[in-house]
């Protein structure tokens, strides 16, 4: 039996690293799938791997920093199939400076694409899950928000932002029928991950191989991102609602 037969799922970052793996993962899980990225090429080359296994997978380039847009690639999948029975909001970007260093601007870059974009998005498409009266969100935060990591400020309180935003949607919401959790990775094989740990190393914060080896036993590979995604996406998940699940490995354990 597929999971997501016919439910149609909404993603954002699908592009690549953990989103990609998600798309992937939901598209042959029988979901049909849209998903939005700011990376047209990988975009368009993901959409067209996936069409040759027959999967149902739609690209909306899209920059979910931008109001607009985020608006536009909303209506585009309602227009299509008349309903998003799964938001998977995902998309995020990185800045790693000490706390003095963040200008104005990476501040504002920061919350625009880790928080407001989640608010943006969500904002769009809870009206029509409140209409059908079920719904299932989920969202990508960072153990960062757990465990503070040094020279992640102001990366951290944008996390923080959007995190504590979902928690509330979840309690605003639940007897409206819906579920609104969080995905807590800590290091997971991606261009995002391999870009914080070089900033890291810049600042010399220990973020070695061997480091992360000690904090989390090896690197999580996005694939076992998106196998939490799917759980948190299907009634197998039904009575999790307002959590914080953690993909970290113990990292905030220790
Ligand atoms: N990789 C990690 O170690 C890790 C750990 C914790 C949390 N995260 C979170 O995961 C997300 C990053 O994903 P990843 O690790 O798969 O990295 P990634 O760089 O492989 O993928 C991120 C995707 O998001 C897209 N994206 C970024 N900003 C966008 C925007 N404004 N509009 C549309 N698309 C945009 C990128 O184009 C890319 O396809 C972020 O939310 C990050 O906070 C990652």
């Amino acid at each position: 039996m597929s999971k997501l037969s016919g439910k149609v799922c909404f993603i954002t970052g699908g592009a690549n690293g953990i989103g990609k793996a998600t798309v992937e993962l939901f598209a042959k899980e029988g979901g049909i799938v849209y998903f939005a990225d700011a990376d047209f090429s990988a975009g368009e080359r993901l959409v067209s791997e996936l069409k040759k296994q027959n999967l149902r997978v739609t690209f909306l380039p899209c920059d979910v920093s931008i109001h607009l847009q985020c608006n536009e690639a909303v209506v585009t999948t309602i227009q299509a199939e008349g309903r998003i029975d799964v938001l998977f909001n995902h998309a995020g970007v990185i800045v790693a400076k000490a706390f003095l260093d963040y200008t104005l601007e990476e501040w504002e870059w920061l919350f625009d694409n880790n928080a407001k974009s989640v608010f943006m998005i969500t904002r769009a498409v809870l009206p029509h899950m409140l209409e059908h009266g079920k719904g299932v969100i989920i969202n990508t935060s960072s153990s960062s928000v757990k465990a503070v990591t040094s020279f992640e400020s102001v990366y951290g309180a944008s996390k923080g932002a959007m995190h504590q935003l979902c928690r509330a949607i979840a309690v605003e919401f639940r007897d409206a029928g819906i579920r609104c959790n969080l995905i807590v990775p800590s290091f997971v094989r991606t261009k995002h991950a391999y870009e914080e740990l070089e900033q890291l190393r810049s600042h010399g914060v220990f973020a070695s191989e061997n480091d992360i080896t000690l904090m989390q036993g090896r690197i999580c590979e996005p694939e076992e991102v998106a196998t939490v995604a799917l759980f948190l996406a299907t009634d197998d998940s039904s009575f999790i609602n307002g959590a914080e699940i953690m993909v970290d490995n113990t990292f905030t354990a220790i």
